[in-house]
């Protein structure tokens, strides 16, 4: 029986020159931090558009957030929100920035050790500095979610929190700045889109007609664009799908009230963490190995997922869930993303250091059914070899 709250107060700004529109949404005596990554968001002008857009506001900056944002990065910003006592957060960047951000806005007024606040997963926050996002990068998500996650990398610990605090006030999707993305972060925008989609829909039904229905959409989308995204003539229209399609995919609607897995994420934070392959890279490798293992648990929607998303209705039911998980495979393939550990020079030596960290980081047991258990995890790991 369906039965859930269904709550995202972030508001969207979509299309090109949108950015003008952020002062109307920013209060005009803020004081703001304006947070990036490397050098992207400089080199292609959002940084001094957004700058004009803010127009006498002071503004802050603060850059250098690395993706996969660490920790004892983000902790130096905390400390420059605080001497300089700022009070508006303005994420220029993609998911690694708007993480970072999150966390930061989290952690300014946080009492006791901030590093509490991913031991915790975000259970013990109360209130956070309010923050916005422009968009340059479609793939996580964070841009309308309460979601983020942080590495800290002395500990090499790749951890996720969540909070209502922590949704954006806005975000700003202009398709136009995905422009000056290289190919292999656009297909990784591809590649993670689907799997948050899969995380929510590939577990057992539960008659939810409107979330299944729309993650299909969701994914169908993704396999009709991904390739027509890294080809040299990519136009605004499919990058604004693109952007609008990785946006709902974890924007909290197709997840309302279904069981969820994440135990892919999970296992794929680990080989980021000590291996520092793409988030989106560690999950082309676990994804189809996961389902192979749990195929049988999975079978119904499998089958579902099969026939409605990859239009196999015919034959041996055995065969059409071999064939749709075979599918899956060769499309993140195609989009350049490899598929095996082997491919990262990681052969089954490695797996024990994997387990170890799901062990330290307590994920014994992941999945819908929670019964995805360290044995579990290991199984899908040697699938993956
Ligand atoms: O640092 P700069 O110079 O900006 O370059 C970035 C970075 O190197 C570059 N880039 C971004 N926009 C660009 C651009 N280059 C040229 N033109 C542009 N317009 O792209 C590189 C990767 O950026 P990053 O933000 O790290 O990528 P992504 O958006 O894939 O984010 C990955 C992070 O998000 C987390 C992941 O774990 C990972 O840490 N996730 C967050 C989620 C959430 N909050 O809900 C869910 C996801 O499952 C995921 O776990
Ligand atoms: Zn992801």
């Amino acid at each position: 029986m369906l039965n859930f709250e269904f709550y995202n107060p972030t508001r969207i700004l979509f299309g090109a020159d949108t950015i003008a529109q952020i002062t109307n949404h920013i209060p005009q005596d803020a004081r703001v931090l304006m947070l990036y990554g490397g050098e992207s968001a400089r080199k292609n002008g959002t940084l001094t558009e957004i700058k004009e857009a803010l127009g006498t506001r002071e503004i802050h900056e603060f850059g250098g957030i690395e993706p996969n944002p660490s920790y004892e990065t983000l902790i130096k910003a905390v400390e420059l929100i605080r001497e300089k006592k700022l009070d508006f957060l303005m994420a220029v960047g993609g998911g690694s920035v708007i993480d970072g951000t999150k966390f930061i806005a989290a952690a300014v007024n946080y009492e006791g050790d901030t590093w509490e606040i991913l031991e915790t997963r975000g259970a013990k926050i109360t209130k956070a500095l309010p923050f916005a996002s422009v968009l340059t990068l479609p793939a996580t998500g964070s841009e309308m979610n309460n979601g983020s996650v942080v590495t800290r990398k002395s500990t090499q610990a790749k951890l996720a929190f969540s909070s209502p605090h922590v949704f954006p006030q806005f975000s700003v999707l202009d398709p136009t700045k995905t422009y000056t993305l290289p190919k292999r972060q656009l297909a990784n925008g591809v590649v993670d889109a689907f799997i948050h989609v899969m995380e929510q829909y590939m577990t057992y039904p539960v008659n939810a007609q409107v979330q299944d229905r729309f993650a299909e959409g969701l994914l169908q989308i993704l396999i009709e664009i991904g390739p027509k995204v890294l080809e040299d003539s990519a136009d605004y229209d499919t990058r604004a799908n693109l952007m609008w399609t990785a946006c709902m995919a974890l924007n909290g609607l197709i997840g309302a009230g279904v069981p969820q897995d994440w135990s892919t994420h999970l296992i794929g934070h680990e080989l980021t963490a000590l291996y520092d392959i793409d988030h989106a890279r560690t999950l082309a490798i676990v994804l189809p190995a996961n389902l192979e293992v749990r195929r049988q648990e999975k079978r119904e929607k499998l089958l579902q997922y099969a026939a409605r998303v990859w239009q196999l209705t015919e034959g041996d039911e055995e065969h059409r869930i071999g064939t749709a998980i075979a599918r899956t495979r060769d499309f993140f393939e195609q989009l350049g993303l490899p598929t095996r550990l082997a491919d990262y020079q990681l052969n089954d030596t490695h797996i024990d250091t994997i387990i170890e960290q799901l062990k330290i980081h307590n994920l014994p047991q992941l999945g819908e059914r929670k019964n995805v258990s360290l044995e579990v995890s290991r199984k899908i790991l040697e699938a993956s070899l």
